[in-house]
């Protein structure tokens, strides 16, 4: 049994609307609603959780009736501001039942999540506990001092990438790093996957590939990104070109430019 949590616990400060950034509209839907209906369409996903942002009930309440999202079988409130993302997973963690299941938990705000990604995790899942999506990153990543004023390290590009959502587990793995995380008065984190890494140190998490469409709407520019994005969604190809395939494209574009 595959159940998705789509993590909508958060207002979205750094979008800085008057709404939490998961109900502005892109491409005519909330950005939820396009989340929602991705998971609900994947034939692998038998079930959704979704937590919202305290005060926030009714509006997914509505969305999710009008739009039939008949997997969805609880939404609860998050942890609301002053808690985290962690602490709106624990919520989750909490809801679902005693049988051990598959949980792949997304955050709301990547709208583009595709069912190659989902499919991805789930088949991950048939040999690991934990499942990871990630992509390599074009920038050089650096390392920094805290106040990140002086560079003190760089780490080799190929061995670095771009977490991105779903990640998945086993039910019983992610509560029992959660439980042991609970007894941690130092407990930091970001994601879901780092509180396995650090508590559960035996466990491998395996990685499979996301896809820089499955970005995260963070800043406001992402608001119109991901708008461009959906428009794109029908010519845009799901997978990156091939090394070979980008080499023969360009140069058939140099052959346009000079035969032009
Ligand atoms: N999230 C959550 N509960 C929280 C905080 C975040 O469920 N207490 C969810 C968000 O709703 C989002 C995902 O985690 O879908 C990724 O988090 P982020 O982009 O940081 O969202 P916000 O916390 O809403 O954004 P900001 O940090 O700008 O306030």
């Amino acid at each position: 049994r595959n159940v998705a949590v789509i993590l909508a616990g958060g207002i979205g400060t750094r979008v800085g609307m008057s709404i939490p950034k998961q109900l502005i509209k892109v491409a005519g839907k909330p950005i939820i609603e396009h989340t929602l209906a991705t998971f609900q369409a994947s034939p692998l996903i038998d079930e959704i959780l979704v937590l919202m942002t305290p005060g926030y009930l009714d509006e997914i309440r509505a969305i999710v009736k009008k739009g039939g999202y008949d997997k969805v079988s609880q939404i609860l409130e998050g942890a609301g501001a002053g808690g985290t993302r962690n602490d709106t997973t624990a919520i989750a963690l909490n809801a679902l039942g005693d049988e051990d299941c598959n949980v792949l938990l997304h955050d709301a705000v990547r709208p583009l999540v595709s069912q190659t990604i989902i499919a991805a995790n789930v088949e991950a899942l048939r040999t690991h506990q934990a499942v990871d999506t990630a992509i390599p990153s074009a920038d050089t990543v650096i390392m920094v001092d805290d106040p990140g004023a002086r560079m003190t390290d760089v780490l080799p590009r190929h061995l670095l990438r771009r977490g991105q959502t779903p990640q998945s587990f086993r039910l019983s793995t992610i509560r029992a790093a959660y439980a042991k995380a609970a007894e941690d008065p130092n407990f930091m984190a970001t994601d879901d996957c780092t509180v396995v890494l650090r508590y559960l140190p035996d466990v491998e998490i395996a990685v499979v590939a996301g896809h820089e469409r499955n970005m995260k709407v963070t800043e406001p520019i992402d608001i119109s990104l991901a708008d461009k994005l959906f428009q794109l969604a029908s010519a845009d190809r799901p997978e990156p070109l091939s090394d070979d395939e980008y080499r023969r494209r360009l140069a058939g574009k140099i052959m346009v430019v000079f035969g032009g």
